[in-house]
């Protein structure tokens, strides 16, 4: 008899590590593309290291999930049903970039087109809103839930299987153990699985640049030329620029942009480093005109960072990692060049599940997985480069791109 799509998982247990964006597509994913299979379900297991609200709560940014190609976070927002829901809670934009200089005369943009039949290039929704979102509907499924217990270390078994250590209600000193046919970590860009199977795969690489910024409140509402789009402010040569990425009409994310020696990245600041950081940014970027110093003055204390640009390559799933799976930022990271780690974490979670219900055994929906995520990884990976490269150029890289985008608005302006 011949094996049977899926069955190597029928009535088996199936472990998730961490539930950010891959671990609950992927539990949801799997939970819907299930039920075209007539085999017993697998029992999952998703444990979150987080109580449940302060999960959904963290972090108050707003994401864009992009919409523009096939390997965008919308199309798995449409795959798992979830794009209605979504789009209640988003604002629609065109996705547009644009480059400007440091007095705000328009050099360039990227305009994306939208794919299929979804309904903008980019939506933007709050992390907050996407997460809860998601949660509510895992709760509707099969799935077991363990809010505020850690996945701490896993092996693997001489019968195959993978025995994952578990902190349930953590802080307390109660652990556990829990052997399963599947693990599958999403539990993030330091994830404890990944140090247990790749040891040496620890440390993120510096990419070269340094952010520092933060997040500004501006009462009267975002003033032209970046209350819309996202924009990119370029110096003349001096290497500096800054990213802005508006959240609504009244609040932005801005992020200045200097190549150099690795900073320290640093989000608590005392009312005196703070100031210190406003001034900093100030005189690093004082080629450039208002309303960047607008937003600079209008940072909302709390919302300081300090970030330098750190990534990590993606890996493969070879016969080594038999049994455990990295999907999201376990596998692999992005710099914060190119905010596209939920984007490739919620595709990232639908492929896994769908390999997983279309191949007859573990190692073929592997090596699909695999097929599918990491050279989508490896565009973005090799665009933030680029970006990196072309953000802050100087001398005669600079007069290459000026030049460069000059032909690029002559071509507009005909079409
Ligand atoms: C300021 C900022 C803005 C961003 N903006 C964007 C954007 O606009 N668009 C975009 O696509 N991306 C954006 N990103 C990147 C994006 O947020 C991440 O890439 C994405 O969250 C990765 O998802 P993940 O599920 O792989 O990992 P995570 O979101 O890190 O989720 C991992 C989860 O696992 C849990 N966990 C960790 N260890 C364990 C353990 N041992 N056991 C159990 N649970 C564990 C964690 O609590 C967490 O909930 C932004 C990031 C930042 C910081
Ligand atoms: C796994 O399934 C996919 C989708 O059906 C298929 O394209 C792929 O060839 C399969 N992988 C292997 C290794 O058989
Ligand atoms: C990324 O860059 C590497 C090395 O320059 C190249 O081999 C690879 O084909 C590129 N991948 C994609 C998807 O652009």
């Amino acid at each position: 008899m011949t094996a049977q799509q899926g069955q190597f998982l029928a009535g088996k247990r199936i472990i998730v590590a961490g539930g950010g964006f891959a671990g609950l597509a992927f539990v949801l994913a799997l939970d819907q593309l299930w039920q075209s299979l007539t085999l017993d379900r697998p029992e999952v297991l998703l444990y979150e290291e987080n109580g449940r609200d302060e999960s959904i709560q963290k972090d108050a940014y707003t994401l864009c999930i992009n919409g523009a190609s096939q390997d965008d976070g919308l199309v798995a927002i449409q795959q798992l049903g979830l794009l209605d829901e979504v789009r209640e809670h988003s604002t629609l934009n065109g996705g547009d970039i644009r480059v400007w200089s440091d007095n705000w005369k328009w050099l360039s943009s990227i305009n994306p087109t939208v794919y299929g039949n979804l309904p903008a290039a980019t939506m933007r929704i709050t992390r907050q809103n996407l997460k809860r979102i998601l949660v509510e509907r895992v709760e509707q499924t099969q799935t077991v839930l363990k809010w505020g217990s850690a996945c701490t270390s896993a092996e693997r078994l001489s019968n195959g299987q993978i025995r994952v250590s578990i902190s349930e209600d953590v802080g307390s000193a109660t652990s556990s153990t829990l052997d399963c046919d599947l693990l599958v970590a999403a539990d993030g860009a330091n994830s404890r699985i990944r140090a247990c199977f790749r040891p040496n795969d620890m440390t993120t690489q510096y990419a070269g640049a340094t952010q520092i910024g933060g997040i500004s409140y501006l009462p009267d509402g975002l003033p032209k030329p970046i209350d819309q789009d996202f924009s990119l402010q370029m110096s003349s040569g001096e290497g500096v620029c800054c990213i802005y990425h508006p959240f609504d009409s009244n609040t932005i994310d801005w992020a200045l942009s200097t190549v150099g020696p690795e900073r320290e990245a640093k989000t608590n600041f005392t009312p005196d480093e703070f100031n210190q950081l406003k001034q900093e940014a100030l005189k690093t970027a004082s080629m450039f005109q208002e309303p960047f110093k607008s937003v600079v003055e209008a940072t909302i204390p709390g919302t300081a960072f300090i970030r330098p640009a750190k990534e990590k390559p993606a890996f493969q799933h070879d016969a080594r990692l038999h049994g455990v799976m990295f999907i999201g930022d376990a596998n692999h990271i992005l710099s914060p060049f190119e905010l596209l780690g939920a984007n490739l974490a919620l595709k990232d979670g639908w492929d896994l599940a769908e390999q997983i219900c279309r191949n007859v055994s573990l190692d073929a929906a592997a090596a699909s997985y695999d097929r599918l995520s990491i050279p989508r990884f490896q565009h973005d990976f090799n665009f933030s480069h680029e970006r990196i490269g072309f953000g802050h150029c100087t001398g005669s890289k600079w007069m290459f791109y000026k030049y460069g985008m000059a032909a690029q608005r002559a071509l507009k302006k005909v079409h």
